[in-house]
C-alpha cells in the first residue's frame, strides 16, 4: 500500500487530527511534513508498518496525547522526553520560567518543587547557570527528569531528589519555584478527557479544594529561605485571593501577580 493512500484512508476512518497522523508518520518513517506531501504517493509501506501505525492510531482514538506517543515535547524551543508519569509541558508555564529567569543568575540557589519532566530546573540551569535542587514525589517522573538532565548536559548544576515537597536536609535557597498540582476535585471532573484520562493525577490534583499543595508550599517554605528569598508559584485561575491571604498570614510581602495571555493571574511572586 502507498503511504498517501494509508493516510487518506486513516483520516477518513478514524476521528483523529490529521496533524497528529503526520507527526506519527514522521516518527515512524522519518519523513517531514514536506517530504510526506512530495513523496507520500510513491512510498510503499509494509503490513508490519501498517500494524505499527494502527496501534498508535488506536491510542490517538482513545484521546491519548500525541506527546506520549512520540515520547517528547518541545518547550521553550528545546526538546524534552515525556512519558505518562509526567505532565506534558504547557505553553503557559513559559510565564513562570521567564519570571524565574529574570529573578535569578548564576549565583542563585534555587529549589524547585515538582519538576516533572524538568523543564523549569533544566532551563534555568542551562540559561542562567544557576544551581538547582529539585524535589519530586513521583519516582517514575524523577526518572524522566534525570533523563532530561542528561539530555541537556546540566547534571553538574541540578540535584534531583525524591521527597514530599521539601528536601530531607535543611538547606536555604534564594528562590523557591513551583508549578504545583492546583486543580480541585470538581475541576478534575470537567477538564478535557485527554488530560483527565491520560495525564498523571499527582501532577494535576491539588486536593479537594485545589489549593492544598500550594498552601503546604507557602506554609512550609519560610525555613528554607535565605533572607529576602523569593517564592514563585503558578496558580489556578480562581486562586488569587486565597493565595494572597495565605501569603500574608505567613509573613510574605511584595506580593505580585502576573497575568497570562488570557488576562488571568497565573503566577505569583512574593518575598520573605
Ligand atoms: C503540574 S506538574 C508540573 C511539572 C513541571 N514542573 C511543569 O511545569 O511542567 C506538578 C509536579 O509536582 C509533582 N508533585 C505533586 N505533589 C508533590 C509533592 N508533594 N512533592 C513533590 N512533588 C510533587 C508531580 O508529580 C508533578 O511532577
Amino acid at each position: 500500500m502507498k503511504l498517501s493512500s494509508f493516510y487518506k484512508e486513516s483520516i477518513n476512518k478514524h476521528p483523529i487530527n490529521p496533524a497528529d497522523l503526520l507527526i506519527l508518520i514522521n516518527k515512524i518513517f522519518g519523513l517531514s511534513k514536506e517530504e510526506f506531501w512530495s513523496h507520500g504517493t510513491s512510498k510503499k509501506i509494509s503490513e508490519e508498518d501498517i500494524g505499527k501505525i494502527n496501534e498508535y492510531i488506536a491510542r490517538l482514538v482513545e484521546n491519548e496525547p500525541i506527546s506520549y506517543l512520540t515520547g517528547e515535547k518541545e518547550f521553550y524551543s528545546e526538546k524534552f522526553f515525556v512519558d505518562r508519569s509526567v505532565l506534558i509541558p504547557r505553553p503557559e508555564t513559559e510565564l513562570l520560567l521567564e519570571i524565574l529567569l529574570k529573578e535569578s543568575d548564576r549565583s542563585s540557589s534555587i529549589l524547585e518543587i515538582g519538576p516533572g519532566s524538568g523543564i523549569i530546573s533544566i532551563l534555568v540551569a542551562k540559561i542562567n547557570k544557576a544551581e538547582v535542587t529539585a524535589v519530586e514525589i513521583n519516582r517514575d517522573a524523577l526518572d524522566i527528569f534525570k533523563k532530561n538532565i542528561q539530555l541537556h548536559s546540566v547534571s553538574n548544576l541540578i540535584t534531583p531528589l525524591l521527597a514530599d515537597l521539601f528536601p530531607p536536609v535543611k538547606k536555604k535557597f534564594d528562590i523557591i519555584v513551583s508549578n504545583p498540582p492546583y486543580l480541585s476535585e470538581s475541576a478534575m471532573k470537567i477538564i478535557d478527557t485527554n488530560v483527565r484520562e491520560h495525564e498523571p493525577v499527582t501532577a494535576l490534583l491539588g486536593g479537594k479544594k485545589g489549593y492544598e499543595i500550594i498552601e503546604r508550599i507557602i506554609t512550609g517554605s519560610p525555613v528554607y529561605f535565605n533572607y529576602g528569598g523569593k517564592l514563585l508559584i503558578e496558580i489556578g485561575y480562581d486562586q488569587k485571593d486565597y493565595v494572597t491571604n495565605i501569603l500574608k498570614s505567613n509573613g510574605f510581602r511584595d506580593i505580585i501577580f502576573y497575568d497570562d495571555l488570557s488576562g488571568i493571574a497565573r503566577v505569583v511572586k512574593a518575598t520573605r
